[in-house]
């Protein structure tokens, strides 16, 4: 350990995630994840949030697409309830710090880690050859995300667990070769009824931008007619709702339905189920629809209220991205004197 180097036993609790902007919006990324961001700001934990435009780019986007998707995405936190005052929100790839951070961690993580990540295997596919090296270290740059802000807690989905647990094996692995405690052992934070939102149409497959049919998922954008639409066709099955959630748990769509309810209420399983089992789900269903709609238009006004001003988003995200670099440039500082780079 070179010296002056200083390690952090102790770290101050800071949230990180992030979102790609890789397409619309719908409700799992709501529940999961933006609705998340706003309780933890909320309850005045420092936060910070990026739309992280360099693991877009693992896979192709039109550049004048994803310029758009960025800005759709800072709109879509802005009308989650995430305060650009209260929180930070920027974009990734205005802070170099995080590629610069990748780099070290591309020569900390081993091939053996990144060919067991799943979300490689299936966005990979049977062609995997011909995916990019991006797509391949994408991890690595998901650590440095959330390691460059010593972030101690990460708000996700279920789908991310994988991710968040190789940060850790990075951040050891780091930890130990340089003999320092300097990165945290962040904790994933995947909490309530829905961190698996799956589709409507087949409760065994999580609801996802890149689901070919746009009845699996409600997007953010979607107006109240289509919302309604889709929850009133969405697959169930053809018994009434159980009065406790143990019934449920053969039941997938059932479930996927209950939890969204839940999610949307600010309320338990089990609580929803008290108040509707013995319910069929042809009074269940308009039920659900009207709370989604509740909940879920005033945001999507907002979102495009918000986007008839982009030069008020780019502001806002050039401002976010100031202020995350004056957390991120000393971590990477001390980052190098400890690996041992000149300066
Ligand atoms: P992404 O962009 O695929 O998804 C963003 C967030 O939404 C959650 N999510 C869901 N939650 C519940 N049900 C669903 N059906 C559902 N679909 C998506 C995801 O779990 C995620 O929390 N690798 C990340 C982005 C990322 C990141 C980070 C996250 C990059 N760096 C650092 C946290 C910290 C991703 O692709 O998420």
């Amino acid at each position: 350990m070179s010296e002056g180097v200083q390690t952090s036993p102790a770290f101050t609790p800071r949230v990180f995630s992030g979102i790609q902007p890789s397409g619309d919006l719908h409700l799992g990324n709501y529940l999961g994840a933006l609705k998340r961001f706003a309780d933890a700001q909320n309850k005045g934990v420092q936060s910070i949030y990026c739309m992280v435009d360099q693991h877009a780019i693992t896979v192709w986007q039109d550049p004048e697409k994803l310029r758009q998707a960025t800005r759709e995405l800072a709109a879509g936190f802005i009308a989650s309830g995430v305060d650009p005052k209260r929180s930070i929100l920027f974009n990734q790839s205005q802070v170099a710090e995080h590629a610069q951070l990748a780099w070290i961690f591309n020569c900390v993580a081993r091939m053996g880690w990144m060919k067991r990540m799943t979300q490689f295997k299936d966005k990979a596919g049977k062609n995997a050859e011909n995916a990019s090296l991006g797509l391949f270290g994408y991890p690595a740059l998901m650590a440095a995300d959330i390691l460059i802000y010593h972030a101690t807690h990460v708000p996700v989905g279920e789908d991310q667990k994988q991710h968040i647990e190789l940060t850790r094996d990075i951040a050891a692995k780091f930890n130990h070769d340089y003999g320092v405690d300097f990165f945290p052992m962040t904790e994933p934070v995947i909490e309530g009824a829905a961190t698996r939102v799956m589709s409507l149409r087949d409760g065994s497959k999580k609801m996802s931008k890149s689901d070919p049919s746009d009845a699996s998922r409600i997007n953010m954008t979607d107006d109240a007619d289509t919302i309604a639409g889709k929850i009133r066709k969405a697959k169930t099955d053809a018994e009434a709702l159980p009065s406790e959630a143990e019934g449920l748990k053969e039941r997938p769509e059932a479930r996927n339905l209950v939890n969204i309810y839940a999610a949307l209420a600010d309320m338990t399983v089990a609580e929803v189920l008290a108040e509707n089992g013995g319910q069929q789900f042809s009074a269940f269903k308009p039920k659900l629809s009207d709370l989604a709609v509740a909940k879920l238009a005033p945001i999507s006004t907002e979102m495009a209220r918000l986007m008839t001003q982009p030069d008020e988003i780019d502001a806002i995200l050039r401002h976010g991205a100031a202020q995350a670099r004056e957390i991120a440039a000393p971590i990477l500082a001390r980052t190098y004197d400890i690996v041992g780079m000149v300066r």
